[in-house]
Parts: structure tokens; sequence; C-alpha cells
């Protein structure tokens, strides 16, 4: 392994419907990032348009860069890598964010770093920590987003021994599913959260999924919802439809303190939980009354969603761990459970 020294990495970020770039330094300190949303443009369809989203990436990738990096105050040649998320996503994006970053190392023969994107998720829970990284090691750490319900065993920022995953849908894609169904709009995971609150228990019964299991699963919950959802017709009053967003919520995240809870090591004390729907106050909440004596971490809410820090964050430790960024034969990948090398 490297010494620390001070290292700037510029990440970017294209797996799916926002374009991003930052720059970090060593992993843990942002120096400068932005996020170009393209919500506005998926909304009327309900969902991400993949032929759109990638025009869209095609437009901003370049502007965001020269931003960013003018933010940070450093030139192109004042890095000293590029990270870019190789995959999982949607493969035409990837394209966009991939190609550009290949582009920009060929042209500055800066190291360039391919990055997982689940995984760089968890990094986003280390950036802006001062404490020695290695005091947060072994870990159980909780990726929960719009694609991805995983949850790995850490004894490092790069050691992902996965222990349990969602075995059909994302915990994200109920909570966006059934916004849709409910006419809350998209994405679906705040507009859930916020109806939830204003809800009362027990107004709904939720089949109780995977309970005593090692995995999750989320078809079943969802369809459930959206069942009732159909049967009255589109019919919910303001106050219905609270009650049923908190039944399902409620039902949503009993599964994840569970399977923490579950594969939770006795001496391991920090727990780290990543991803879009960690940004969910309600989640919070829950963790912090069941492990109480855990260090909990959790991204800072602009990081939970997607990001490029995270991605430089990832970078720089591949880097500091002996990737010296050399390869470019590498091709994006769509699936996470589809290994990148059978790709090549
Ligand atoms: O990590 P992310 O930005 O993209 C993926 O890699 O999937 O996560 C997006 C997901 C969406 O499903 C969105 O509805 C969900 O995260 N989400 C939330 C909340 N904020 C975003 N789910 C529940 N509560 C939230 N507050
Ligand atoms: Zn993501």
């Amino acid at each position: 392994m490297r010494d620390e020294v001070r290292m700037l990495v510029l990440g970017i970020e294209s797996s799916c419907d926002d374009s991003a770039a930052a720059v970090v330094e060593d992993g843990r300190q942002v120096v400068a990032e932005r996020v170009s949303t393209q919500a506005q443009l998926h909304a009327d369809y309900g969902g991400i348009v993949p032929e759109l989203a990638a025009r869209a990436h095609l437009l901003q990738i370049a502007t965001l860069v020269q931003e960013v990096l003018r933010e940070a105050g450093v030139t192109r040649q004042e890095l000293d890598a590029i990270a870019v998320t190789q995959g999982p996503g949607l493969v035409g994006s990837l394209l966009i964010g991939a190609s550009f970053a290949k582009g920009l190392a060929v042209a500055t023969g800066k190291p360039l770093l391919p990055v997982n994107h689940v995984h760089a998720h968890l990094c986003g829970a280390l950036l802006g920590i001062d404490k020695d990284m290695r005091q947060l090691f072994p870990c159980l750490a909780l990726i929960v987003s719009g694609g991805h319900t995983n949850l790995y065993y850490m004894q490092g920022p790069l050691d992902f021994q996965l222990v349990a995953y969602s075995l059909d849908d994302a915990c994200g894609e109920a909570f966006d599913k059934i916004a849709k169904v409910l006419g809350l709009g998209w994405p679906g995971g705040p507009r859930i959260e916020a109806a939830a609150a204003q809800g009362q228990a027990g107004k709904f019964a939720m089949p109780k999924v995977m309970q005593g299991a090692r995995n999750f699963s989320y078809a079943g919950l969802k369809t459930h919802v959206v069942n009732l959802c159909r049967q009255a017709g589109g019919k919910l009053n303001e106050q219905e439809t609270a009650d049923l967003c908190h039944a399902f919520q409620e039902e949503a995240f009993r599964q994840l303190v569970d399977g923490i809870e579950l594969h939770l090591p006795p001496p391991t004390q920090t727990i780290i939980v990543a991803g879009g729907v960690a940004a969910n106050q309600r989640l919070r909440a829950m963790l912090a009354a069941r492990f109480s004596a855990a260090r909990l971490l959790f991204p800072a809410a602009r990081f939970c969603t997607d990001n490029a820090a995270m991605i430089a964050a990832l970078g720089f430790h591949q880097w500091q761990a002996g990737d010296e960024g050399k390869d470019m034969a590498w091709a994006v990948f769509s699936n996470y459970f589809q290994p990148p090398a059978m790709l090549k």
C-alpha cells in the first residue's frame, strides 16, 4: 500500500440519469463537486428513458468537468488521477462518461481508475471523516438505492464481501413504482417519505416478507401495495394514501434493519448505510433505535444519491492499493452480478 500523500482525483459519474464531476483530495476532502440532474427530463415518463439519458450526458459532461476544475482551482495537469464509473448502470449513459474520461486520460497522460458505482456509494459515507480510516473496519455496509439492495462485510475500503442482496427488485425501485401508481410523481422515495410522515400506523396490513431470511426481497411487497391501490380504483384520498405509504415504508425498512441485525458479527461496531434510500430520515431513525450501541455512518444528504465525489474517493483507494491506472482496455458493464472481466 502507498503512503498517504496529497492526491487530487477527478471523479466522473454518468451511470444513470445524473451527470456529475468532482475533485476530491486524498479520498476524503471534497474540493469541488457538481451534479447535473435529469429529473425534469424523465419526469413525464415516470422513469428514466435510457436514450434520452445518454444524449443528456453527452451535452453536459465536458462543461461539468470544466466547471468543477475551475471551481477547484486546479488545471487538468495538476490532477493526479481520473476516476470514472465503469458500471453497473445504463450502458449508453456509462459509455459517455467512460469515453470522455479515457479521452482526458490519453490527452493528459494521467492514470485512469475504473470504479464500481455500487461500491463507490459506500465511499460516499467516508467523505469528510477525519478519523483514521482503519478504525472503521471491520464493518457492515448496506447500499440501498434504486438499483441495488446489497449488504457487505468489509474489512477495508476495497474489501467488499457480499453477505446479502435483494433476490428481485431493489428497495428504491419499489418506492419509485409505488409512488408512480399512487400518482405521487418521480423519483418516488422522497415523496413516499413525505406522505408516510403524515400517515397513521395500523391502517393497512403488509406481508412480512423474508422474515428471518438471509436475503432481501421487494417484488412481493411492491405488488401487494400496487394491488391495494388498484383495488381502490385510484380513489384513495390524501389521508389513505399517507397511511398506505406509512405501512409500506415501515415494512420495507423492517426488512433492512432485521437483515443488518442478522448479519452483524458480534464485535462489529460500525454500520455504513449509503445509496439514495439512505437519505430517508425514518430509515435513519429506525437504525439508530435498533443499533444504539453501534457507530452508524451515513453519507451527507447530497452524497446519498448519485455523485462524482464518491467515484473519486473509491478511485483514490484503488490507486493507494497499487492500481496504476494504466489499463485502458476495459468495457463498461451493466449488471453488478456479471463480472466485468467477462466483457473484456
Ligand atoms: O443512489 P441513487 O441516487 O441511484 C441509484 O444508484 O439507484 O438512488 C436513487 C433511489 C431512487 O429509487 C429514489 O426513489 C431513492 O433512491 N430515494 C429515496 C429517498 N431519496 C431517494 N428513497 C426513500 N426515501 C428517500 N428520502
Ligand atoms: Zn447510485
